[in-house]
């Protein structure tokens, strides 16, 4: 039967795709992807403590695949969240439930002999969404236009032929003898299939963004799953949409992998970039903190402040770094000296590590 984008497309077909073949393209592409991606494997495999740089990487991630969804916060309100989420807005909530629901993802999967299974899907989506989704069993999930409310994809329908695709995938992604393709390769392909199944009622855009981080890490491809991909997706978003639209209407998986490994390439080049400035950065900082405090500098101080570059007082007296006396003097000598940049929201007053800050937001 004919592809009907009103209609539930429940003739998705299984991966691999039939028609696919790697063209002299791809393969320069998946070269040069592989190349960078193994440089920043290679430098987060040197870093003496990985999780304190990875994690605010990790957070500009889960705001950039959140904003793909309309879900815009600003940088002073997620790292004030990531400190008090009591106050938080909505959409910095949500972001912060995206990067627990990566690491979450990441525990579980390393938890179930390194296989992405589809309970891991449905805890991700719970994570995000903060509720109990499950899969999804009613029709009435399409995508639209957002303008014009014109449906593009109507995805398949109900919660059988979502689990018996679901498991179909699990299979491409778990089982190597599935398909002789490059991992990255494949998660292109991936990507694509569990958009198109697009097993939950919301949450999809953003599981499938997780899975693909998940899945470098279990294919040895990143220690750490810091692939920044959102950063490309946001600048690229229509085509992104378009893309995953021509990969359905026309079999049009070419560019949709040369799409994905061009923001592979783009993104761990970025991704290295800004793991090297940061580290430089905190060089200089521990020279210039011994400056200004003297005898007293903190090691944990410096520490804390490239993993939470919003601090405040109570938050060294909380880490048990300082009395409320010396976190006080600490921070007003480090304001003092143009290191941290003093910020009053509210009531509060953050001393924010701004030159980190830049650095984040800047490509
Ligand atoms: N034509 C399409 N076919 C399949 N998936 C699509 C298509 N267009 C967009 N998508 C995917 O759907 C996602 C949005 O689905 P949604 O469930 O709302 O995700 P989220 O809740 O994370 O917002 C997009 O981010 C994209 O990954
Ligand atoms: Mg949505």
């Amino acid at each position: 039967m004919a592809y009907n984008r009103n209609s539930p497309f429940n003739d998705l077909p299984n991966l691999p795709p039939q028609g696919f073949a790697e063209s002299p393209e791809i393969l320069r592409q998946l070269a040069k992807a592989s190349r960078y991606l193994g440089e920043l494997n290679g430098l987060c495999a040197s870093l003496p403590d990985p999780q304190l740089l990875i994690n605010t990487i990790v957070l500009q991630e889960s705001k950039d695949s959140s904003a793909i969804e309309n879900i815009v916060t600003t940088q002073d309100e997620l790292y004030k969240a990531a400190i008090e989420e009591g106050t938080a807005s909505p959409a910095a909530k949500e972001v912060l439930s995206y990067r627990e629901a990566l690491y979450v993802g990441l525990e579980k999967m390393k938890a179930q002999e390194n296989l992405l299974l589809t309970n891991t899907m449905v805890d991700i989506v719970q994570h995000i969404k903060r509720n109990k989704s499950g899969i999804r069993n009613a029709t009435g999930t399409a995508l639209k236009n957002a303008i014009n409310g014109e449906v593009i994809y109507t995805p398949p329908c109900c919660e059988n032929i979502l689990r018996e695709k679901l498991a179909a995938l699990e299979q491409f992604i778990n089982n190597p003898e599935t398909s002789p393709l490059d991992p990255l390769i494949k998660m292109a392909l991936i990507h694509y299939q569990f958009e198109a199944i697009h097993p939950f009622h919301d949450g999809n855009g953003r599981t499938g963004r997780i899975l693909n981080a998940l899945y470098l890490v279990q294919q040895e491809l990143l220690l750490q799953p810091v692939l920044y991909l959102s950063s490309y997706i946001v600048k690229y978003k229509t085509e992104y949409y378009q893309l995953l639209r021509g990969v359905t209407e026309k079999e049009n998986w070419h560019d949709w992998v040369m799409y994905l490994l061009t923001a592979l390439i783009e993104t761990a080049q970025l991704t290295t970039k800004k793991i090297r400035a940061m580290l430089s950065l905190k060089e200089d900082f521990e020279n210039q903190m011994k400056q200004a405090l003297g005898s007293s500098f903190s090691y944990e101080l410096l520490q804390l402040l490239f993993t939470i570059p919003y601090l405040k007082i109570e938050l060294l007296e909380k880490r048990k770094i300082a009395h409320r006396q010396t976190a006080s003097l600490w921070l007003k000598k480090l304001a003092d000296a143009k290191i941290l940049r003093p910020n009053k929201m509210g009531r509060t007053t953050y001393f924010v590590n701004y030159k980190l800050m830049e650095l984040l937001s800047s490509d």
